[in-house]
């Protein structure tokens, strides 16, 4: 077949990568009952009625073979805590499954758990496809759980967030000044952050807890006992002084207790952190209930990986 122009193969595969896909595994077993899995992003949903799925295999795939001679297949659609695991199947020659647990299956298929989906296929077609192979299957079976599936992209993994909406090409209205717009990130973190603690807030109240409180209650009901040093190096990202001074009318007010110049939450503290952390929880499941499950999970990564760019080198709460 003629190109109408000589293609670049890695600026192709780039233009390729523009298309997201989803991350699956796709296993079979040989005659012998050897199990074989690869990774695929090239699944589609064919058919419903009847129903249809298909993939494509490399040419040059050790497992071409048992594919071909199996003629059942089970597709798992990976969820977001199985990015090892696609990378485990995406290597050739590797002991691909070591250590896992497979559950029945109605195809002679191992079939994997943890996933957002599976499919349990037998070929229904083979094609030629250039260097690859296109199975196609008729499902036999299926499940699906709430786990958020992983997403490929551009070459790299991904999570799917909803879209707040089209893009404006034209502004809506000419704004007094064009550095504050809807867009601005900080705008967008500063009112979600304070619509967040509109929910908190009365909590906090009824315990007399003013923002500087909650933040060293907080990182001691995590970490404690710390010294006047250790606490002011954690909370250094709220820019509030939170120095031995603060610290000894935290203890004067019943909330803390200090020994041999290290800080620890009273009895007193510790149920009124208990009572405002349940009170970020609660506001949390019912945002999270606004949102999708798959949502709520890409809002969270991105938040961390906010964090983590723009981290000035902070002492590390959650895994130190
Ligand atoms: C995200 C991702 C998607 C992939 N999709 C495919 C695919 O659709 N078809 C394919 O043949 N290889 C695909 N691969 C590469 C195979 O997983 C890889 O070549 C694997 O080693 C083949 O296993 P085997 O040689 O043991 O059969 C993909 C790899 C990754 C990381």
């Amino acid at each position: 077949m003629e190109c109408s122009r000589p293609f670049d193969p890695r600026d192709f595969r780039q233009a390729l990568g523009m298309f997201a896909t989803g991350v699956t595994i796709v296993t079979a077993r040989m005659d012998d009952g050897t199990p074989v899995g690869v990774t695929a992003n090239s699944f589609n949903s064919v058919s419903l009625e009847p129903p249809l799925v298909l993939w494509s295999l490399a040419r040059n795939a050790r497992s071409l073979a048992a594919f071909r001679g199996a003629g059942q297949w089970n597709v798992h659609i990976l969820s977001r805590e199985q990015e090892a695991l696609s990378n485990r199947f995406a290597r050739a020659g590797e002991d691909k499954f070591s250590g896992l647990e497979l559950e029945a299956a109605v195809t002679s298929a191992p079939l994997l758990s943890g996933c957002s989906a599976r499919f349990q296929c037998r070929t229904q077609f083979e094609y030629e496809g250039g260097d690859h192979v296109i199975f196609v299957g008729e499902v036999l079976d299926y499940d699906r759980s709430e786990r958020t599936p992983l997403l490929y992209v551009t070459g790299g993994y991904a999570l799917a967030t909803r879209a707040a909406g089209p893009v404006a090409t034209e502004p809506q209205s000419q704004p007094a000044s064009a550095l504050f717009s809807e867009d601005l990130l900080g705008y967008l973190l500063g009112r979600a952050h304070y619509q967040f603690l509109t929910a908190v807030r009365p909590m906090l109240d009824r315990h007399g807890l003013a923002e500087a409180d909650f933040f060293v209650l907080a990182l001691l009901s995590v970490r404690e006992p710390l010294g006047a040093d250790g606490i002011a190096a954690h909370t250094a990202y709220t820019g509030i002084d939170l120095g031995p001074v603060a610290l000894q009318a935290l203890c004067a007010r019943g909330l803390l207790q200090e020994r041999d110049q290290a800080f620890s939450l009273s009895e007193r503290g510790r149920d009124a952190i208990l009572h405002v952390l349940a009170a970020a929880k609660a506001a949390e499941a019912d945002i999270a209930a606004r949102l999708d499950p798959v949502e709520a999970a890409a809002l969270r990564n991105l938040l961390k990986r906010l964090i983590a760019v723009s981290d000035p080198g902070l002492p590390k709460l959650w895994t130190a």
